[in-house]
């Protein structure tokens, strides 16, 4: 069990299959892109595969999650969808995923056992994607996004960041356009955890800000506590539902009392937390001739280290050297 000093339990595994990107939402990082993770760095698929296998079976972890960076650009991907959906117990499989190439790839992830995807749209329109994105590929979004309906993947969920001055006045808009195709939108604030360090309190649209807008439209009424659990998401049911509205308030409404979750980066570092400022490295373990018990132990003390919570209101917070990207969200 990955159990820490606040009697928290981590079942949720978030596994960054790559840095790599091919947007470059400014939110995020630079038209450049950024110091790529070298190869021979990165975990090969077999230890991934490993990895997974070790929290599945030693460690208690339910619910598996890959992200990036992109996932989807990671040759590997379906391949290591399969070889985990056959671990027993069987582990629930989730991507978090910027859409492009979902078109080509879900069937396929939905045949290897991937059971559901969340998809990162931050606008309706394709002159701001273009602008947010830096890249012209609003259409691979939506295409993928049918591509994952029609191949059976359920919920799937849509993860929005709204930005000051860019998109800020399409939540009611995207929310009726959720409705309509029956996807899952969460709002999420923007935090501190972009590669360009530009990240101000006053520049994030708040959940309250996002709340107020979307009630000029629709009625909302609170999904509750009980309902939540452990998810980062608190929910709203849309006008009576079935439909519903997620907002992801990680900076004004921190969920950490209720965290499950651990991570474990391209290159084999585990992460306690999306804002730890330490990594364990089990990548060395796993290459020298450590056995499962050793490294699921190394994880243990890894977790065990974990902090209460995101130091993101302790005015000496210092954002983690690596960015969002290269954790995995
Ligand atoms: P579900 O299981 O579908 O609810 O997934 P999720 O919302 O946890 O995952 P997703 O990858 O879609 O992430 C959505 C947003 O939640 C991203 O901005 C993540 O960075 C953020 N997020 C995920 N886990 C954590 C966490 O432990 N702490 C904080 N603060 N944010 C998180
Ligand atoms: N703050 C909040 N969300 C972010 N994402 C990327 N960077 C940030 C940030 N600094 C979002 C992506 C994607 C999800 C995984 O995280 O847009 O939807
Ligand atoms: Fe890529 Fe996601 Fe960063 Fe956008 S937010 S550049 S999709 S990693």
């Amino acid at each position: 069990m990955l159990i820490d000093t606040y009697g928290r339990v981590a079942t949720d595994l978030r596994v960054s299959l790559t840095d790599r990107c091919n947007l470059r939402c400014t939110y995020c990082m630079p038209e450049e892109g950024l110091q790529w993770l070298a190869k021979p760095d990165l975990l090969t698929d077999d230890e991934i595969v490993r990895m997974v296998r070790i929290a599945v079976t030693e460690l208690g972890v339910k619910d598996v999650r890959f992200t990036g960076g992109e996932p989807l650009i990671r040759p590997g991907l379906v391949g290591i969808v399969e070889r985990c959906a056959a671990l027993e117990p069987r582990p629930k499989l989730s991507l978090t995923t910027n859409g492009l190439g979902l078109q080509r790839t879900a069937q396929a992830l939905r045949a290897a056992g991937l059971d559901r995807v969340n998809v990162s749209l931050d606008t309706l329109r394709p002159e701001v994607f273009r602008t947010l994105t830096r890249r012209d590929r609003h259409h691979d979004v939506i295409a993928g996004l049918d591509a994952a309906r029609a191949a059976g993947l359920d919920p799937i969920k849509v993860n929005t960041v709204l930005m000051r001055g860019t998109n800020d006045d399409e939540a009611p808009e995207l929310l009726q356009w959720a409705l309509d195709h029956s996807y899952e939108l969460r709002f999420i604030e923007q935090m501190p955890l972009d590669a360009q360090h530009g990240w101000q309190r006053d520049g994030m649209v708040t959940a309250d800000e996002i709340l107020t807008a979307l009630r000029s439209r629709f009625d909302l009424a609170p999904e509750g506590e009980t309902v939540r659990g452990s998810a980062p998401a608190e929910r709203w049911l849309v006008n009576g539902g079935p439909g519903r509205v997620g907002v992801i308030a990680s900076v004004t409404r921190p969920f950490c009392r209720a965290c499950d979750r651990t991570r474990l980066t391209a290159d084999g570092q585990v992460r306690n937390c999306l804002f730890a400022r330490e990594e364990s490295d089990l990548r060395t373990a796993l290459r020298s001739d450590a056995g499962d018990a050793e490294i699921a132990e190394l994880w243990k003390a890894a977790m065990w280290g974990k902090k209460a919570g995101s130091g993101l209101d302790d005015p000496a917070f210092l954002q983690p050297e690596r960015p969002m990207s290269a954790i995995g969200g």
